[in-house]
């Protein structure tokens, strides 16, 4: 279906923070949505606002061509479109909901086992604004279907199609929340010092914010190391390790929990061991890898 012929209606089903902000989004678009969601009362919001109601699963397959889920994990497809696997076949799924990519994966045979095609994304967003000009989409599956249904997706956010293998947006989406994760948990700990200590977050905050800074130059110099077998270097896991403890004594010195920091040191302190072991100095890349231990 080339992109002037493509229907502008879609049926959004899931109506969590996310799912919402993608009707609006739509909605603001001029494209034409039908919602259903598990729990009435997030329908009717959205119906308040514009969109068509599908009292069951089955009427919001019926409603469109392309039916987007928003939903908790995987397993919560399996639950919606059980609802009404008649209904599936010649429709296209778009599943958009976080899951790890074997999960994504098994979704996707499962969906077109039942008559449907199917595409996954991954949610890049900054929280639920999918407007940030920061958030962006990961979409992996068959490109001749992404490719179809692509102009009429385009007002969710900004669009990354990575590869046929269905599970391909997910291994990059959880790869970036593998990284986001530790980041926030860093962060509470380091304000919680900052504010234990007896200071102020708020000043605390630019000095933050510059420091982030550096840390493209860091992932262009790891990526360079790791594509080598990761950075390793004994003199450098030890201070690591004994800034590891600095770090844990500044938290513990004011009862913030440094859990966190414990964490990582037991990775410097496990490649140090394995290093001595190997003779030779072992990256905890190569130990994340499970390439010595
Ligand atoms: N929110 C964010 O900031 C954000 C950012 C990036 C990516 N994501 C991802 O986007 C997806 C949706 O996010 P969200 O924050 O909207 O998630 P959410 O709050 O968990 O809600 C998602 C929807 O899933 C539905 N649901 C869960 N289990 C179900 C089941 N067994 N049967 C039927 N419906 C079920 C919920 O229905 P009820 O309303 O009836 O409970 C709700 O409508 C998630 O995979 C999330 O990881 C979210």
């Amino acid at each position: 279906m080339s992109e002037q012929t493509a229907p502008r209606s879609v049926s959004v089903l899931g109506l969590g923070p996310m799912g919402q902000s993608m009707v609006k989004a739509f909605l603001e678009a001029g494209v034409e949505v039908t919602v259903w969601n598990r729990s009435t009362a997030k329908v009717d919001a959205m119906v308040a606002l514009g969109a068509k109601r599908a009292g069951t699963v089955a009427e919001a397959l019926d409603a469109n061509e392309v039916a987007v889920l928003s939903l908790t994990h995987y397993d919560a497809m399996y639950d919606v479109l059980g609802q009404a696997i008649d209904h599936l076949p010649g429709k296209v799924i778009a599943n958009l909901s976080s899951d790890s990519p074997e999960k994504a994966r098994a979704g996707a045979e499962w969906v077109r086992e039942r008559g449907a095609e199917f595409f996954s994304g991954g949610v890049m967003s900054a929280g639920d604004n999918i407007a940030h000009p920061a958030s962006y989409i990961f979409y992996s599956g068959p490109k001749p279907v992404f490719d179809a249904h692509a102009e009429l997706l385009r007002p969710l956010s900004p669009q990354e199609y990575l590869g046929a293998d269905d599970g391909l947006a997910q291994v990059f989406y959880q790869a970036l929340l593998t990284i986001f994760h530790p980041w926030l948990l860093a962060f509470d700990q380091a304000t919680a010092v900052i504010a234990k200590s007896g200071h102020d977050i708020a000043q605390f905050v630019p000095f933050a914010v510059r420091a982030s800074e550096a840390f493209p130059y860091f992932m262009e110099q790891f990526s360079v190391a790791n594509l080598n077998g990761g950075w390793a270097d004994v003199a450098s896991l030890k201070m690591m390790d004994a800034g590891a403890q600095h770090i844990i004594d500044a938290s513990e010195e004011v009862g913030v929990d440094a859990g966190f920091s414990h964490l990582a040191q037991s990775y410097w302190r496990k490649a140090l061991v394995a290093s001595e072991a190997a003779g030779t100095a072992v990256s905890t890349f190569a130990l994340m890898r499970g390439e010595a231990s």
